[in-house]
């Protein structure tokens, strides 16, 4: 595994529709491995794969102690909605109040290839729902609902 670089607002890579992997292959898993080292090594919680410069459907997260990657991730159910602050390892020293669904259902492929459904709620909600919008371009900066002091630091995602 290996740290990577992340990639900071104003590149365009983070504005733009990642593409579906067609199967996951020992490379985009490795590529997920080093998505999760480089997340660990920024103490953040969650990643995207365009977040290190690839312009594909890749996530990992971790909020349980629980190393997670999933590929080609689909929200299919979603309910509730809640307030909160929300930073994001692309977008340095900035907090903002984002509305996020409070329960997901996530279908997705794991490391495997296997079809996986996650059931969500809480941060991992949260988590979830800021890394898909990665996969689709949106930044945090792009649902602000208003800018969070900065006392109220919370880990990036
Ligand atoms: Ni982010």
């Amino acid at each position: 595994m290996a740290v990577r670089e992340i990639v900071l607002i104003g590149d365009p890579i983070l504005e733009k529709k990642a593409e579906k992997v067609p199967s996951v292959t020992k490379k985009l898993v490795k590529i997920g491995n080093d998505m999760l080292e480089t997340m660990y090594e920024a103490n953040g919680v969650g990643l995207a794969a365009p977040q290190i410069g690839i312009s594909r459907r890749l996530i990992v997260f971790d909020v349980d102690e629980e190393p997670r990657m999933l590929f080609n991730p689909v929200i299919i159910k979603q309910s509730g909605e809640e307030i909160d602050v929300e930073g994001c390892l692309s977008i340095p020293e900035r907090w903002v109040y984002v509305k996020r669904f409070t329960e997901l259902e996530v279908a997705g492929l794991n490391e495997k290839g296997r079809q996986v459904r996650i059931k969500a709620e809480g941060l991992l909600a949260r988590v979830l729902q800021h890394e898909i919008d990665h996969l689709d371009g949106i930044l945090i900066l792009d649902r602000m609902i208003e800018e969070a002091v900065t006392e109220t630091k919370k880990e990036g995602e």
